[in-house]
């Protein structure tokens, strides 16, 4: 097929002036070395999407009721993020348009979050209509739209007032997902297929309460232990009470799945990375599957494991979601004492523009783990993406090269998965359109769509069209 380009053109009905509409595309060659999207053809079926979180980018913070959440508070302590997401993408006030940008690149799956504090504002679990309302017109859209919603009911914007009761530390806290879960698969579950329960739960627990990096930013390995131990029960409970519930669609949860490595061959940087491996991976995917910890890190959690936990965290999905950006590698310090931290890739490789090295095979790599470890769960790769902090171009097209190499490189191994008939069926492009990526503010852009700040016009880049092209040339409902 022929390959096509993009060219400014007039905005189409739907798209905010400025936008580049679809029918404005002409033929015209990608770059040299990127392939020419009809090049890849998945299997019938394959679902090809976009990926976004709510707290990244609604903003509308304090509008319609909504109650505070753990990050807000975090994004205003001074010194803690660069900037925060009061505002973010206003996605709340711009989501049609934001749906006709994924409508017009032929874009049929949308993963996307709800917010607890928006739509349960408070510990009563008194109901916010605005907020229920708010994702109900979503639903719509995107049913109008044709495309099918997957919706992870906790991206980490913990409410507040359960963070300030010890937020995952509490053991409470898995209960309070447990009822948020039921409540909310009670609301939605006849118009959503595909759910991911929890996102990334160790990453939340390493980065949120054992380095501090993000919300709530505390430090300790016995508060990651906790924390982590929590989410995988609010995980099983949740499982089970969106089931009890009797949503129709089919239940999953998200890791950020990578294999790691050591950051250099020395005892210390070994023995850290496998520990690491085991907090990080194990910790999430042996509980669920196999019903229990890994044994280099089991005495780490045994603290907070209760009789019955283990049952109640070992739960059938009906997918995993794998969120995969490169492989970690991991070098041993003192500073914290989960005696790890992220180093460097000891190989040279082309880094890309925020220092995470671009590995393509370690997606393979991660999918047949999985695949072999764990019983050949359906695999679905909920996050994939590269980011820029500048666009090269800005104004001129947007043509983002690096993001499209990265998403063919990775693809390429996703197919060459797929083709040896592992159990991976879809496949979603982090991100949409920028997003206030946690720590790192606006400052770092991981979409297909450019979103200009501060007057938020949204321009699609030169992936954008790629991933479009690629989608359609699938030749089938995806
Ligand atoms: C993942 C998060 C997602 C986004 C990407 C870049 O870890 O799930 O919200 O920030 O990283």
């Amino acid at each position: 097929m022929k390959r096509r380009g993009l060219l400014a053109g007039a905005p189409v009905a739907g798209l905010a002036p400025g936008a580049l509409s679809p029918d404005a595309l002409i033929p015209r060659d990608y770059p040299a070395g990127v392939p020419a999207p009809g090049s890849f053809r998945f299997p019938p079926g394959f679902a090809f999407g976009v990926a976004s979180s709510a707290y990244q980018i609604e903003g509308a913070t304090r509008e319609d009721g909504r109650g505070l959440g753990m990050w807000d508070v975090f994004c205003h302590t001074p010194g803690r993020t660069r900037g925060n997401a009061d505002i973010a993408a206003d996605h709340y006030h711009r989501m049609p348009e934001d749906v006709a940008l994924m409508k017009a690149a032929g874009i049929r799956h949308y993963r996307f979050s709800v917010s607890w504090p928006r739509l349960f504002p408070d510990a009563s679990f008194t109901p916010n209509p605005k907020g229920f309302a708010f994702y109900d017109r979503l639903l719509d859209e995107l049913c109008a739209a044709g495309i099918t919603p997957w919706m992870t009911l906790y991206h980490w914007d913990l409410p507040q007032w359960i963070s300030a009761e010890g937020g995952w530390m509490n053991r409470d806290s898995a209960s309070y997902m447990a009822e948020f879960a039921a409540r909310a698969g009670a609301h939605f579950g006849d118009r959503v297929g595909h759910w991911m329960v929890m996102n990334e739960v160790a990453v939340q627990a390493i980065l949120g309460y054992g380095i501090g990096v993000h919300a709530p930013g505390l430090v300790g390995r016995e508060k990651s232990c906790a924390a982590l131990h929590h989410m995988n029960l609010g995980q099983g409970y949740a499982i089970a009470a969106l089931r009890a519930a009797g949503v129709r669609g089919r239940i999953g949860t998200v890791g950020s799945l990578e294999p790691v490595r050591p950051s250099s061959s020395a005892p210390e940087d070994v023995a850290a990375a496998a520990k690491f491996d085991a907090l990080w991976n194990g910790a999430v995917l042996d509980p669920l599957f196999k019903g229990r910890y890994p044994a280099l890190v089991e005495a780490d959690f045994a603290p907070f494991v209760r009789a019955g936990d283990m049952a109640a965290i070992r739960q059938k999905v009906d997918f995993i979601g794998v969120n995969y950006y490169s492989r970690l590698h991991i070098q041993h310090t003192d500073k914290f004492d989960i005696g790890a931290i992220f180093g460097a890739n000891p190989d040279p490789v082309k880094y890309r523009a925020l220092r995470w090295p671009i590995e393509p095979d370690g997606l393979y790599e991660e999918v047949k783990y999985i695949h072999d470890q764990y019983g050949a769960p359906e695999i679905v790769i909920t996050e994939n993406g590269f980011a820029t902090t500048t666009d090269p171009n800005p104004g001129n097209g947007l043509e983002d090269d690096g993001r499209l190499s990265y998403l063919a490189q990775n693809l390429a191994f996703l197919r060459k998965a797929a083709d040896e008939g592992l159990n991976v069926k879809g496949y979603f492009v982090w991100a949409l359109m920028d997003s206030f990526e946690w720590s790192e503010g606006t400052k770092w852009h991981f979409g297909l769509v450019r979103i200009e700040y501060p007057h938020l016009a949204r321009t699609p880049r030169q992936s954008y069209y790629w991933y479009s092209d690629l989608i359609r040339a699938q030749g089938i409902e995806a």
